[in-house]
């Protein structure tokens, strides 16, 4: 939530900074805004509503030439989405400009503490305090590093702050608390950003840093120490994706981009993790033999699209290890006092890798002494470096808010896990195990012919354009497939939908139904022939009440025929990983239909691509 930029070098500050926002847009489009440093005075604009304004502001008056410089897009919390709550905010002088990510949970103290002292804050945010206690501490003599130290140690909850200083041109100054931030590394200019597609057109070799930590970037030099100023060595990393991967290359949307996407993405989340004859390499698990079977529990952890990913994962597991997996959502999980002990392997997945309620969840189970394995996307990012071991998801940089390239290699990373753990418990023989290896291989090549045949779904799309709710029904790995269907539709098109379990139908959610009702139906592979023929028989029930059924069979399932009045046809999979493929059409729905109501697919309202506040 929320994406920050600050650069030193020979270009354009705004430029750069501006560039950068619009590549972190995703993380929230409330408002806008930048500060650059020239001539000894900060300038700037910010305004609020998407970058785009700012863009406007800033054509019809063009800020100064600069060379360093901070900027800011918002997902509002602490005051609405007005000028002037936008970032960045400035002490009372107008020496001291700030950007922040986050929430200052003691804000309201230290507000009425500058107030006593004579200051008047202009907005209504918790950042503004920040950047008062900044101007008061480099008034006093402090460096801004300095004073970045002393602030940030008497702040409480989450946050990102980047400042200037207009004494200062030549440094932007930094800091972190739960809350993301890395550093990008370049000839004679450095970046610091929320994440790494804000500098990537400029460099591919990035810092990660710590918790606590204040990082000082100039032309020449990064340096970083703690908040006790003790100087500190940041890991280094290289960003394995380019420009390419984070521009929209062609689609209208970058969400349509990466469901196209998600065949390469699958087969990148699979390589290298197998031999030829189907034998799991998976040593980040970094976990010995002899830990991984004394595991007793899993408690799969995250949220959201996440969260779903974790309940197919639940059932994949738990049949090939026999070990027991709950699957939790990850604010709920820390608030029922958990039973976590060191057999617990506590497996948290996510995306972005810097979800607050995850991040929370994982650092409860640590403190439990569970051992936390996450799946993550994001290299750099909290949630790995926190875990005691990751297993990267390779799907490359997911811009669109709906997750979609993310869900599936999710699912790739999990079916990993879980056929390794069988490996090493010697749950199934080898040969099954290569068995689903093989049949993993194949998906991309499966999902690729989903794909060329898009235009399918986008036709039921454009037609059911002005629905006013639609269910999706699912059985056995399919339920969490249905549940993710209606979130992509819930949170892109604004409308009502809802997913469940084929058999709860009758025990409540079968009065829905109405005339002409929409409700996707996910059909169970037909060499599951009990969950098969069930689901078919919950079709003709609400057929015969009305429903309009659209129909997500294998290709070769004849028994649906008489009962879709739209049939979508998926390549024959197995059970537990027809997710991968039924799930596509599923996406190319919400996003179809949304486009065609006119949203903006990359930028629902209300939402941000990575919750950093719990
Ligand atoms: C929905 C979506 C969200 C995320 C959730 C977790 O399309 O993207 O539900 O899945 O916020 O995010 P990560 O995976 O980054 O922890």
């Amino acid at each position: 939530m929320c994406g920050i930029v600050g650069y030193v070098g020979g270009k354009s500050a705004q430029e750069v900074v501006v560039e950068g926002l619009r590549r972190l847009e995703y993380r929230g489009y409330d408002s806008a805004g930048v500060a650059l440093v020239h001539d000894g005075a900060i300038v700037g604009d910010k305004r609020a509503g998407k970058l785009a304004n700012l863009d406007k502001a800033l054509a019809e008056a063009p800020l100064p030439e600069s060379h360093t410089g901070i900027g800011h897009t918002r997902w509002a919390t602490h005051g609405g989405p007005t000028d002037v709550n936008a970032h960045p905010h400035r002490g009372s002088r107008g020496r001291v400009a700030v950007v922040h990510n986050g929430i200052i949970e003691n804000f309201a103290v230290l507000r009425a503490e500058l107030e006593a002292a004579g200051h008047e804050l202009a907005s209504e945010t918790d950042t503004e305090v920040a950047a008062h206690l900044l101007e008061r501490e480099v008034s006093a003599g402090a460096d801004l590093a300095a004073a970045m130290r002393t602030v940030s140690a008497r702040l409480e909850g989450a946050f990102t702050l980047v400042a200037v200083d207009a004494a200062a041109p030549d440094r932007v100054v930094a800091s972190r608390r739960n809350s993301p931030l890395v550093v990008g590394v370049g000839d004679g200019e450095h970046f610091v950003a929320s994440d790494v597609a804000a500098f990537i057109e400029h460099t591919r070799d990035a810092l990660e840093l710590g918790q606590d930590e204040v990082v000082t970037i100039t032309c020449d030099e990064v340096s970083v120490t703690d908040y006790a100023g003790t100087p500190v060595e940041p890991r280094a990393f290289h960003v394995d994706w380019d420009l390419s991967a984070a521009e929209k290359g062609g689609f209208d949307w970058f969400m349509r981009k990466e469901i196209f996407e998600q065949p390469h993405a699958v087969g990148d989340a699979l390589l290298g993790r197998h031999d030829d004859a189907g034998r799991l390499q998976l040593d980040e698990v970094r976990m010995s033999e002899d830990e991984i079977r004394s595991v007793d529990k899993i408690i799969i952890t995250a949220c959201g699209t996440a969260f779903y990913a974790g309940l197919v994962a639940k059932y994949a597991i738990e049949h090939w290890t026999r070990i027991p997996c709950e699957v939790e959502l990850a604010h709920e999980f820390r608030y029922r006092d958990p039973i976590l002990t060191r057999d617990t392997l506590v497996v948290a997945i996510s995306q972005s890798g810097e979800t607050a309620d995850t991040l929370m969840a994982i650092r409860h189970a640590r403190a439990q002494r569970a051992k936390v394995l996450a799946i993550c996307n994001t290299n750099g990012s909290t949630i790995p470096r926190e875990s005691d071991a990751v297993i990267y998801t390779h799907a490359g940089p997911e811009i669109g808010v709906a997750s979609t390239k993310g869900f599936t290699t999710q699912l790739v990373a999990c079916y990993l896990l879980g056929l390794y753990l069988a490996q090493v418990r010697a749950t199934k023989f080898g040969d099954e195990i290569a068995a689903v290896v093989d049949e993993l291989s194949a998906m991309p090549a499966r999902m690729q012919r989903l794909l060329d045949d898009a235009e399918t779904v986008y036709a039921v799309a454009r037609e059911l354009k002005d629905v006013r709710s639609v269910l999706f029904l699912g059985r056995h790995a399919g339920f969490p497939v249905a549940l993710e269907g209606a979130l992509k539709l819930k949170e892109l098109a604004y409308i009502h939908a809802e997913g469940f379990a084929a058999g709860e139908l009758k025990h409540g959610p079968i009065a829905l139904i109405e005339e002409g009702m929409p409700v996707f139906c996910i059909v169970p592979p037909r060499g599951r022939d009990f969950l098969h023929d069930k689901m078919v028989s919950g079709i003709q029930e609400i057929r015969a009440r009305g429903a309009r059924t659209i129909v997500v069979a294998e290709e070769g399932d004849r028994s649906v025929d008489g009962y879709a009045d739209v049939l979508l046809r998926i390549p024959a999979s197995s059970t537990l990983l027809q997710p991968l493929t039924a799930v596509v059409p599923l996406q190319l729905f919400a996003c179809e239909l949304a486009t065609a109501k006119g949203h903006d697919v990359d930028q629902p309202r209300n939402l941000a691509k990575s919750v950093t506040v719990e």
